[in-house]
């Protein structure tokens, strides 16, 4: 069996492209829909209610181009919004949290693991709720990095100034002695060298992106979804801004061109 309809994917903004990045590597036949919601980023600020307005909307834009599976690639929409989004929705919807849970429950060594991600994914507990659901004698350390969203859309990622602020941000989590760190949220598998460095030797990154990826494929293929036929078709880049600014800023997290990116009508 094959199914060649399209796999949905939203984010905040620009910083999903990660996730479609990962994703085209392990299901290149797939074919993706994406939508970045330019106009009203970011989320990581917001309350959870106007968050989930938000996502529900995103999703219902995503259904209309008929997609098999929708990926909640944004972190603070996933902490936020998954659970009522799978209530109020038929299809299948994955979002980023369980599987980065996952990753870091089976990188830990030492049994501390850290987590970072933005303000309202932080204070809503849901990686901490999810990896203890896993592994209840883990200890889990979090921390919001509010101040690493913008030095990634600023194309800071070399800058002195950055690895000073990731210094400063991840001390805490340093003097916890954690051995594996989830980057929770879009961004900030661009930030890997610095947070890597940050972190000291030994320490584990869990890169969210690539793990919803992983689930992605484990999903389609069990429910027997996925496209075996042929080459998929190109993907398609909506936005709810104007896309100038969401395709150029973007090229920087696809690593390729962003040719087709459209105005959501
Ligand atoms: N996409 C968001 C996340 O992963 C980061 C940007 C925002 O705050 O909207 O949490």
């Amino acid at each position: 069996m094959s199914d060649t309809r399209p796999i949905g994917i939203f984010d905040s903004g620009v910083g999903g492209l990660t996730v479609v990045g990962e994703i085209r590597k392990i299901l290149p036949r797939e074919e993706m829909i994406y939508f970045g919601d330019t106009a009203r980023v970011p989320y990581g600020t917001k309350s959870k209610e106007t968050v989930t307005r938000f996502s529900v909307e995103n999703v219902e834009f995503l259904m209309k181009h008929n997609v098999k599976l929708v990926v909640v690639a944004c972190n603070t929409a996933s902490s936020l919004s998954l659970d009522f989004l799978k209530r109020c929705f038929r299809v299948p919807i994955i979002g980023v949290i369980e599987p980065g849970a996952k990753g870091a429950v089976s990188s830990t060594r030492n049994g501390r693991i850290g987590v970072i991600g933005t303000q309202a994914t932080i204070s809503s507990g849901a990686y901490e709720r999810q990896i203890r659901k896993l592994r209840p004698d883990v200890r889990v350390f979090c921390r919001s990095c509010p101040m690493f969203v913008p030095l990634v859309e600023e194309g800071w990622l070399g800058k002195r100034v950055t690895a000073e602020i990731a210094s400063i941000y991840l001390a805490p989590l340093r003097k916890k002695g954690v051995d594996t760190v989830v980057l929770g949220c879009t961004h900030y598998p661009l930030l890997k060298k610095v947070i890597g460095k940050a972190m000291g030797r030994g320490v584990r990154l869990i890169d969210s992106a690539r793990e919803v990826a992983a689930g992605v494929k484990d999903l389609l293929d069990a429910s027997g979804l996925l496209n075996d036929t042929g080459k998929g078709k190109k993907s398609r880049f909506f936005v709810s801004d104007e896309p100038g600014r969401f395709a150029r800023m973007g090229e920087r997290f696809l690593h390729r061109k962003i040719e087709c990116a459209k105005r959501a009508e």
